[in-house]
């Protein structure tokens, strides 16, 4: 065998042994598996000798706050859904084996909130204070080779609020180990820029960095080769090239590909760009990287265009935690998420408002939903009282950039945001000298012209900030947009103004949208963020047709005993609006490109328009608990026309003789008719702007039915019936086999129901669950705002009758047997195989 083969069989093994976690980038290995954890602070705490033999063993990724109790003591207040804070260390011990020379490792964490400091056998290699950074760290020079080795972790989120949401505390995302030699691609080192894209062929800009750490010149060969979607290389490039010692390289090469399979959101094929770095005949590097080929084009008159065809984006807005997981990574839990919002039509998702976890991004780019990728809630101007702001004059330029630098090869980023909301829209002499509070309420609900930035005058300092900031992205990556989530809509905003945006993003603001065209002639419009509609699963506040709006103003207290809002579409803050109206403003208007609606899921913190013990928000399309509302389906009736929606709602389980608005989603269907034991209750046909059929009925016992029709032909039928007493738990898991990766989970719906199986929607039984087998219990929940029950716990009370069991594999083949009983009713027994 040549020396060349036995390389190449080498690199092969590696990349093997990597296995699963092989991902974009340079081989790397899952370095997540037996840490020791200590909510625990000290001066010692980083030693290697430390006695650490008492500590609690765990595998990353981490949230210490999810495990704590809610507590209105909690500083994290109503943003971070009153969960614990602290400091708490992580220490990993390691043997790294022979260390010959010329090899380094690097450690690389893809997030920890917030503030954390890494030590490598007691010295200390970086802090670094954004939680949503990812950051790396060559440890070679502190290793000692063939013995125990200890990297300790200090993540300090004491300081509390520092974000306006769920922040989670810990080492939440993943960590790896990369080794490589002298001449190598570092991390993130290639950009692989695709452009000219159509149908008939498409190119590629491939520039690659290579470096040289070692002592003496090399000359190295680069091949790249890129393989299509179905295995075939279908491009190669090979070069080589001198690099002197401790130099690095740019090559920049270009690759065509002849009729290409396009990354669309019905189909998106994904390439694959192998690189391998060759010196003396060995092979040294190896790189991957994953890439789709598309066209976007974004239309100041006619809106957005994927590959050529306009396209609305359909987009929803995601923060980061996973319900009763936390802010763990886990990339089942986010494929679920992803999934059940393209299941209901959504195409897009903004990061809001923070770098997402990279296992995001590669699921968008595998499933085909389009991203917005978020930097920043703040810049200089805090909306909390620790949070980034007081980081973002030493920090911004290097967060920034590692983002777009890590980011900037996934085919699903259509643009990017360099900020939400943020304060420097408006400018005010005092608001530097001003409490918080007082600050908050003078910048963001002032609103003065005088705040604004003039036309005729010089470019403000916010104004050069924007420009700072998008020129910064652009220098980067100039194949997409840079916008920011805008909350004020005059062209006198100083980020407008700037002139840097190159898409206008509004927040909210409906009443302005027909406006745009004229106040921003030329400029591609979009919809950040919209709606922020309020919805309690299974709770309905009669008569529909009134509307809530709560609170009244966001800076004064609210207070409604139900502590609950209604899931009709009649409640909504007071920036916002129903589902309803902004889905028709966008339907109806070609030039606005979309929205991203406020928000997919429920998340942890923000309960408005409630404080305590109300602790996460009322936003979501789905509860907390991954439980859809009933306005999950009248997304899935717009955004999709592929298949037939009928959704009847609510429950047909009330008092003898009371009023009840029935209320129907549909699609594909010229009418919809509603029976109450067998007795039409009326025909209703689509009108413009209503995307929903109600009916005002009496009830009685029994069942209601709706019925849609298409040119006389039944579509689909939907019937209700009355639950009597509750008899017993039916269990229902999302999956019933998965992985036995010790990672894997199966969601399991518990409900209550009554003998004959029909839901009883207003049950509160407790449920405990039993988790046997190769799987554990990894949390619960029932997507109640207000429940202060744990989430880590083998007991659960039924919310509107349902309780989520989130189970994960423990690493062992076989099966897991789910148990849930309820008092004296009927419990239930589910398998799930693991293999
Ligand atoms: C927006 C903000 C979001 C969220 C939302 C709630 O103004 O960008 O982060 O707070 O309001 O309605």
């Amino acid at each position: 065998m040549t020396n060349n083969l036995v390389s190449r069989l080498l690199v092969l093994l590696l990349l093997l042994a990597a296995g699963a976690a092989a991902r974009a980038g340079a081989p790397r290995t899952d370095f997540t598996r037996g840490w020791l954890f200590a909510l625990t602070d000290g001066v010692g705490t980083e030693s290697p000798t430390l006695d650490d033999s008492g500590w609690r063993r765990l595998d990353l990724p981490h949230d210490w706050s999810i495990e704590g109790a809610f507590s209105p003591d909690n500083t994290s207040g109503t943003g971070g859904g009153f969960l614990p804070g602290g400091v708490g260390w992580y220490r990993k011990h390691f043997n790294p084996g022979s260390i010959p020379a010329g090899r380094h490792i690097f450690v690389d964490f893809d997030g920890a909130y917030m503030n954390s400091s890494v030590y490598v056998n007691g010295h200390l290699l970086g802090t670094r204070p954004y939680g949503y950074a990812p950051f790396s760290y060559d440890i070679t020079p502190w290793l000692m080779p063939d013995s125990d080795n200890v990297i300790a972790v200090r993540v300090d989120n004491a300081e509390t609020p520092n974000t306006r949401w769920y922040s989670g505390c810990g080492i939440y995302r993943n960590v790896w180990l990369r080794e490589q030699g002298d001449v190598r691609l570092p991390l993130w080192g290639q950009h692989v820029e695709p452009y000219e894209v159509d149908a008939s062929s498409a190119h590629m800009r491939v520039a690659t960095t290579v470096e040289n750490v070692g002592k003496r010149e090399v000359r190295a060969q680069i091949a790249l080769t890129l393989v299509a979607p179905d295995g075939q290389r279908v491009a190669i490039a090979r070069r080589g090239i001198e690099i002197p010692a401790g130099t690095s390289e740019i090559i920049t090469d270009t690759l065509s590909v002849a009729t290409p399979k396009l990354w669309s959101t019905d189909s998106p094929a994904l390439y694959r760009l192998d690189t391998e770095v060759t010196v003396d005949g060995n092979i040294v590097d190896t790189y991957s990287v994953t890439t789709g080929l598309r066209d976007i084009r974004f239309d100041a008159q006619r809106g957005f265009f994927l590959n050529g065809k306009p396209m609305k984006i359909n987009g929803v807005c995601l923060h980061h935690d996973a319900g009763a997981l936390g802010a763990v990574v886990n990339r089942r839990a986010i494929a679920r998420q992803l999934g059940m919002m393209q299941e209901m039509g959504a195409n897009a998702i903004r990061v809001s408002h923070n770098p997402p976890a990279p296992e995001l991004l590669e699921l968008c780019d595998s499933m085909g939903l389009m991203v917005m990728d978020e930097s920043f809630d703040m810049w200089r101007k805090r909306k909390t009282a620790h949070d980034y702001s007081r980081y973002f004059n030493e920090w911004h330029e290097r967060d920034l950039r590692d983002l777009v630098l890590r980011d900037r090869n996934h085919p699903s980023i259509i643009m990017w945001s360099i900020g939400n909301e943020v304060l420097e829209q408006w400018s005010h002499a005092d608001a530097d000298t001003l409490t918080l509070d007082q600050a908050n309420l003078l910048l963001n609900f002032g609103h003065g012209a005088d705040m604004l930035a003039h036309a005729d005058s010089a470019m403000s300092v916010n104004s050069l900030l924007t420009v700072k900031l998008a020129d910064m992205v652009r220098a980067l990556d100039r194949s997409r947009p840079v916008t920011a989530g805008c909350n004020e809509p005059a062209p006198g905003n100083h980020l407008f103004r700037s002139g840097a945006l190159d898409i206008i993003g509004y927040n909210y603001h409906d009443g302005d949208f027909l406006s745009v065209p004229g106040n921003f002639p030329g400029k591609p419009f979009l919809v950040t963020e919209s709606v922020s509609a309020l919805q309690t699963r299974g709770y309905y506040r009669m008569p529909s047709d009134s509307m809530f709006i709560w609170p009244e103003r966001w800076d004064k207290p609210f207070s409604a005993d139900t502590m609950a809002c209604s899931a009709y579409d009649n409640c909504h803050v007071p920036w916002g609006s129903t589902h309803e109206r902004t889905m028709q403003l966008v339907e109806d208007n070609p030039f606005i490109m979309g929205q991203f609606v406020w928000t997919g899921f429920d998340y942890i913190g923000e309960p408005t328009p409630f404080g305590w013990p109300a602790r996460s928000s009322y936003f979501g399309i789905v509860d907390l608990a991954g439980i859809p509302k009933d306005v999950y389906y009248m997304y899935q009736s717009r955004w999709r026309q592929d298949v037939d929606v009928l959704h009847l709602f609510p429950h047909w389980t009330w008092t003898p003789g009371q009023e009840i608005d029935m209320w129907a989603y549909y699609n594909n269907a010229d009418e919809v008719e509603l029976y109450v034991n067998g007795r039409s209750q009326g025909v209703r046909r689509p009108e413009s702007g209503m995307y929903h059929a109600s009916w005002r009925v009496t009830f009685e016992p029994g069942e209601v039915t709706a019925v849609s029709r298409r040119d006389g032909r039944e579509v689909l039928r939907r019937t209700i019936r009355t639950a009597a007493a509750p008899a017993a738990v039916r269990l229902t898991p999302d999956r019933r086999e998965i992985g036995a990766d010790g990672r894997d989970l199966s969601y399991v719906l518990a409900e209550i129901v009554d003998a004959d199986g029909n839901l009883c929607p207003d049950a509160t039984n407790l449920i405990t669950f039993a988790v046997g087998g190769a799987g554990r219990n990894v949390g619960v929940d029932n997507g109640s705002q207000t429940s202060v029950e744990p989430f880590k716990s083998d007991t659960r009370h039924a919310f509107h009758g349902k309780v989520m069991l989130i189970v994960q594999n423990d690493g062992r083949a076989g099966d897991i047997t789910v148990t849930a009983t309820a008092g004296c009713l009927k419990s239930d027994t589910v398998n799930i195989l693991s293999k």
